[in-house]
């Protein structure tokens, strides 16, 4: 195959646990023909447990990590994305949102938008990336198509407008309607879509629909779609692509129904990878000014948003997801490390097309490449010149931890861990201005846990974790320099550093953050490290 002619159409999937997204992801695969069998992606222990990569994740029967998963569609090389599904390793999905051009939002129709989803939407808000919507599980009972939108809409600031519209629920499920084709497709527990039946609705005046849909079934749906015509904007692609409207469509992932529609829908519409902010830098390293940097711009850049380690545990290796911003990539290319400023060959960068890993011999914007190395989330490669990619930023973290050793001895190995932890991103490191007391920052306890286990395993080091009463922390933003020492003065004892040495404070609840703020009007606190 081609690649090269294919367009790139890089995608994830949010939703709250439970909502089906691996569900989804295996009939998503199966349209891609990466996968042939249904069960293959849910098996923690079969062929595609691509997410069994670490000892912990097999101890606790979670999935962790998250992975790349690619394979052609239509006319497109489509990347999917993994997220991990556990609320603990939030962060390492708001990083993998930065990479990805558009998502797709999934929900359990008897539930509506549920606490998770609502934080990973605030991330895509932030850089308006297009969102599809898949309410799911239409086969149990669920709250009405229409209360359903009126949730997303109050939920996610986002107007929706229906692809599909169901044709009752539960037990009553007779199927959807395509409100652009004018077809309805009737529901059968049949997984292969070749087999559902299909029934022009000649709008709604086809004689038979009565029977076929029930009396009552049939009156509903008239109703409602009256209803939609008349209230409901129709689908526009700007609106769609300027991330301000979502187009919704319903189904059953477990039964692969409704999700053909989804995918049509997605091959010829969803976004192609577009320009990425970017900051141009000095010979030392200084932000100049900042400048959008085009797919379509001859010199190649990309950037690392995600490393993951022990993807292979017998080479004890470490892969840097690298998302491909412009130009072309080609195999052993002399490429510019920014971080560093060294030019660095890339031997054997692998692809992850289906199930595998191959080795890539070129690659092109929107793709993903794992390279090898002792590379950093947020790092840049270029053919020369100076800039790094924006909107890789560090959230604020909710719980903290003191660590210290139990083995003096070791402090270069705890050193080497957690620096290599934090570059990964499996946990933030931050140093105490007053004592350099080292403290580790999580969104969840379970990515501690994660930390705990890996220091031991990895880097053999036993160490001492406290809890401390701090509730959040800012990333503050001086008006001058004069400003940043007065407050680093007064709040001494609440100044941190990050990992990369950038200013941030701490505070213990709510309340004092407020203080704080209405106490400095003239500073700006950002949860997040681009400061936006
Ligand atoms: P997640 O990755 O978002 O956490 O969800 P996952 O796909 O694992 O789905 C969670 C549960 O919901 C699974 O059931 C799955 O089979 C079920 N499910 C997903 N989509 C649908 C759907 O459209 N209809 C119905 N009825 N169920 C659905 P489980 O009992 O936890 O696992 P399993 O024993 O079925 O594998």
């Amino acid at each position: 195959m081609d690649f090269k002619k294919l367009k790139r159409c890089t995608f994830a999937i949010i939703s709250h646990p439970d909502a089906g997204k691996t569900t989804m992801t295996e009939k998503i695969l199966w349209y891609g023909g990466v996968i042939h069998k249904v069960g293959m992606v849910k098996s923690k222990t079969g062929d595609f447990a691509t997410s069994d990569w670490m000892e912990l994740e097999k101890q606790r029967g979670i999935s962790i990590t998250s992975s790349v998963m690619s394979f052609a569609y239509q006319d497109r090389l489509m990347h999917l994305l993994d997220t991990p599904g556990h609320k603990d390793f939030s962060e390492d999905t708001y990083r993998t949102l930065t990479a990805v051009e558009s998502v797709l939002m999934m929900i359990d129709s008897a539930k509506g938008v549920e606490a998770q989803t609502i934080k990973l939407m605030e991330v895509c808000r932030m850089r308006n990336a297009p969102m599809a919507t898949f309410m799911n599980k239409l086969d149990r009972e669920s709250l009405t198509p229409l209360d359903l939108i009126e949730n997303v809409e109050k939920i996610c600031s986002i107007h929706c407008t229906p692809i599909t519209w169901p044709i009752g629920f539960g037990s009553d499920f007779k199927g959807i309607y395509h409100l652009y084709e004018d077809k309805i497709i009737l529901f059968t527990k049949e997984k292969n879509p070749q087999d559902h039946k299909i029934i022009p609705a000649e709008n709604l005046k086809n004689k038979e629909l009565p029977a076929l849909l029930g009396e009552a079934g049939f009156n509903q749906l008239k109703e409602d779609v009256e209803f939609i015509r008349d209230a409901i904007e129709p689908f526009s692609l700007d609106d769609y692509l300027a991330g301000v409207q979502t187009p919704v469509f319903f189904g059953t992932a477990l039964y692969n129904f409704g999700v053909q529609e989804l995918m049509q829908f997605l091959g010829p519409n969803a976004p192609a990878p577009s320009a990425c902010e970017a900051i141009t830098l000095d010979k030392e390293l200084k932000p100049l000014s900042t400048r959008m940097v085009a797919p379509e711009e001859e010199a190649f850049s990309g950037f690392v948003f995600k490393v993951q380690a022990n993807m292979d545990k017998k080479h004890r290796d470490r892969i840097s997801f690298l998302r491909i911003c412009s130009g072309e990539f080609k195999r052993n290319d002399k490429v510019f490390h920014v971080r560093t400023q060294k030019e660095v060959r890339i031997a054997t960068p692998v692809f992850f097309v289906s199930r595998d890993r191959e080795i890539m011999e070129e690659a092109y914007p929107g793709d993903i490449v794992g390279i090898n190395g002792a590379y950093q989330i947020g790092d840049t490669f270029t053919l020369k010149e100076n800039i790094v990619f924006t909107g890789i930023p560090s959230f604020a973290p909710e719980i903290f931890m003191k660590v210290t050793l139990k083995d003096p001895l070791k402090a270069k190995h705890l050193e080497k861990g957690l620096l290599q932890l934090s570059e990964e991103g499996a946990v933030q490191l931050f140093k105490r201005q007053i004592n350099g007391d080292k403290i580790l920052g999580a969104v969840g306890a379970l990515q501690f846990d994660v930390v705990k286990f890996r220091l031991t395993d990895e880097y053999n080091v036993r160490a001492d974790y406290e809890g401390l009463p701090f509730k959040g922390i800012r990333w503050p933003k001086f008006p001058s320099e004069k400003r940043q020492q007065e407050f680093s003065i007064q709040y001494a004892a609440s100044v941190l550093f990050d990992h990369k040495g950038r200013f941030v404070v701490s505070f213990q609840d709510s309340w004092e953050l407020k203080m704080m703020e209405e106490k400095n009007k003239d500073v700006h606190f950002y949860n997040n490290s681009d400061y936006r």
